[in-house]
Order: structure tokens, then C-alpha cells, then sequence
């Protein structure tokens, strides 16, 4: 199985911040979120990744490339463990570089990837998201991709007020947290929600989704929306929503940046930082 990791967006809800700094470049503890998703995949058993990115989001594929000059510099001045490091990182996967040329929205991002995946199952990975679990988040998609035969994604339970912020589904439950989809509905106000499950931002897919987001216009927001080829998904084929109970965190947003940096270094080396600083509060 391929993976495709869509990160060509413009990051407007952190602005200023991603003005010139792609957010899936800001670090999380001691890495780029990017590689925190891409180590995810990794973790999964899926090493040929595609990652969809931008003109102006440059930094995200150096990060993955090897950079010769630096290795150099490195081994010359015997540090090793640093080269160690990067070669780590430039070694990680296969990784594929896309360019969307347009900011088109999520469903357009992933279209790009068609020629990439070809007629295979395919996972995504939004790659301004991290998600912790154990198993991963994706791994248990994909083995309850492997169970069901059909395309699933991950949802979490959300508060009312924040329906606006996701695409929501319904539809009728089959086995402990295992839900057979009937429809989906992207950031609709609290009263429109069918449920208050959310999705968030991690799926399997059978390539039949492609057919579909072909066939999906602009939707919410002038964008082309992945929710609306899903919604077709729904319709005319089988697709599942499996409940995550790891955590995620939505790196397009300071609230789950911060957070996430906090939360994600209570099993750092940097704990004691922490712990240092919680003591003055
Ligand atoms: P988001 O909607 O969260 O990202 O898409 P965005 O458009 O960058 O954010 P805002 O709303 O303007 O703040 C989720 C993922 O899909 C990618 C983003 O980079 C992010 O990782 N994406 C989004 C694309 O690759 N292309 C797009 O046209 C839109």
C-alpha cells in the first residue's frame, strides 16, 4: 500500500506564522510535524509516500532530501551522531514529491496523487496532523481495511461547538466504535450535525475514491472537498469510520500547536524542562 500526504495548504488560520514557514515544518519537540506523519506511515508498513506540496513550501521536500554539502561538513568536523541523524531522516521512505499547482482544496490535493497510487488501496495522511496511539492511528486503519475490504477512515468524539471545524457522519453502527457511513457533512452548525463524530484526517482508501473526486465540483468554501467524494463513497459503494481513541492534534491551529509541543514532551528528554516550568505556575 502507498501513501499520499497532502501539505500544499495555505495554513490561512495560522497566519502569520505560515506566511513563509510551511506549518508542517513547525517543530514539534524535536522534529517537523511532517516527519512525525511520514514516521507514522512508516510505522505502519507503508514506505512509498507521496507528499503534495506547493511552489512556495520548498522546505518540506529539503527537509527529506540529502543535502551532500552538509553531510560533508558533518563527517569533517566528527559529528557523527548529528549525521546519523539526517541520514535517518533522508532514509526514512520513498518519498515522492508532488507539486498541486493551484490551492484547490484537500480533495484536489489528493487527485494529484492519481498517477502516483494507480489502481492500489491507498492511505492519506493530512500532513498538518499528528495522531499518538497504540496501535497508530493508521496501521489500525489499515488493518481494518484488510477486515472489511473497504474504503475507512478515523473519526473522534467532538463537543457541539466545535462542528463547524469538521466534516461530521452518520450512520449505523456494526461492531464497538465501527460505524457503516450513510452520509457526511462537512462543518455544519451544531443544529444541522447528524452526530458528533468528526473526522480527522486519517483514511484508507480504494482507488474508486479518485472516480469519485473527479467527479466533485468546488463544495464548502469554493474548495474541492475530500468530505463530498466520500459522501459518494457512501452512496454508491461502502466506506467505514473507525473511533480513534489515541490523540490528535491539528497543527493548522496555535491552540493544538502548543498543546501538542507540551503534551508531546512529557516523554522527552525534556520532561524535566517541563516539569520546571509547570512548578512556577
Ligand atoms: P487544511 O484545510 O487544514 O489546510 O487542510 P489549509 O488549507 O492549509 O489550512 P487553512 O484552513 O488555510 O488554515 C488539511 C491538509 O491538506 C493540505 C494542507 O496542507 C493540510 O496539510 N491541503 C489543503 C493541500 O494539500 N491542498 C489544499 O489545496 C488544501
Amino acid at each position: 500500500m502507498k501513501a499520499v500526504i497532502p501539505a500544499a495548504g495555505f495554513g490561512t488560520r495560522f497566519l502569520p506564522l505560515t506566511k513563509a514557514q510551511p506549518k508542517e515544518m513547525l517543530p514539534v519537540v524535536n522534529k517537523p510535524t511532517i516527519q512525525w506523519v511520514v514516521e507514522e506511515a512508516v510505522d505502519a508498513g507503508i514506505t512509498d509516500i507521496a507528499i503534495i506540496t506547493g511552489k512556495h513550501k520548498q522546505a518540506i521536500e529539503n527537509h527529506f532530501r540529502p543535502t551532500k554539502k552538509l553531510e560533508q561538513a558533518l563527517e569533517k568536523a566528527g559529528k557523527l551522531s548529528e549525521l546519523e541523524e539526517i541520514r535517518k531522516v533522508n532514509n526514512l521512505a520513498n518519498i515522492e514529491f508532488i507539486i498541486q499547482e493551484e490551492q484547490k482544496g484537500l480533495g484536489h490535493a489528493i487527485l494529484c496523487a492519481e498517477d502516483f497510487v494507480g489502481d492500489n488501496p491507498f492511505a492519506v495522511l493530512l500532513g498538518d496532523t499528528i495522531c499518538t496511539g497504540n496501535p497508530n492511528c493508521t496501521r489500525g486503519l489499515v488493518n481494518m481495511f484488510k477486515e472489511r475490504n473497504s474504503s475507512v477512515f478515523s473519526v473522534e468524539h467532538i463537543k457541539p461547538e466545535e462542528t463547524t471545524r469538521y466534516g461530521i457522519v452518520s450512520g449505523k453502527e456494526v461492531a464497538e466504535g465501527v460505524m457503516l457511513v450513510e452520509d457526511l457533512i462537512e462543518k455544519p452548525e451544531p443544529e444541522e450535525a447528524p452526530s458528533l463524530l468528526g473526522i480527522q484526517g486519517r483514511y484508507v482508501f480504494t482507488p474508486e475514491l479518485f472516480e469519485y473526486q473527479r467527479k466533485v465540483r468546488s463544495g464548502a468554501g469554493g474548495e474541492v472537498q475530500l468530505t463530498d467524494a466520500m459522501r459518494y463513497l457512501a452512496k454508491n459503494d461502502k466506506i467505514f469510520s473507525w473511533r480513534f481513541d489515541g490523540k490528535r492534534y491539528d497543527i493548522g491551529t496555535m491552540k493544538d500547536w502548543f498543546q501538542s509541543h507540551l503534551e508531546l514532551s512529557i516523554e522527552s528528554e525534556f520532561s524535566s524542562v517541563l516539569e520546571g516550568v509547570l512548578k512556577k505556575l
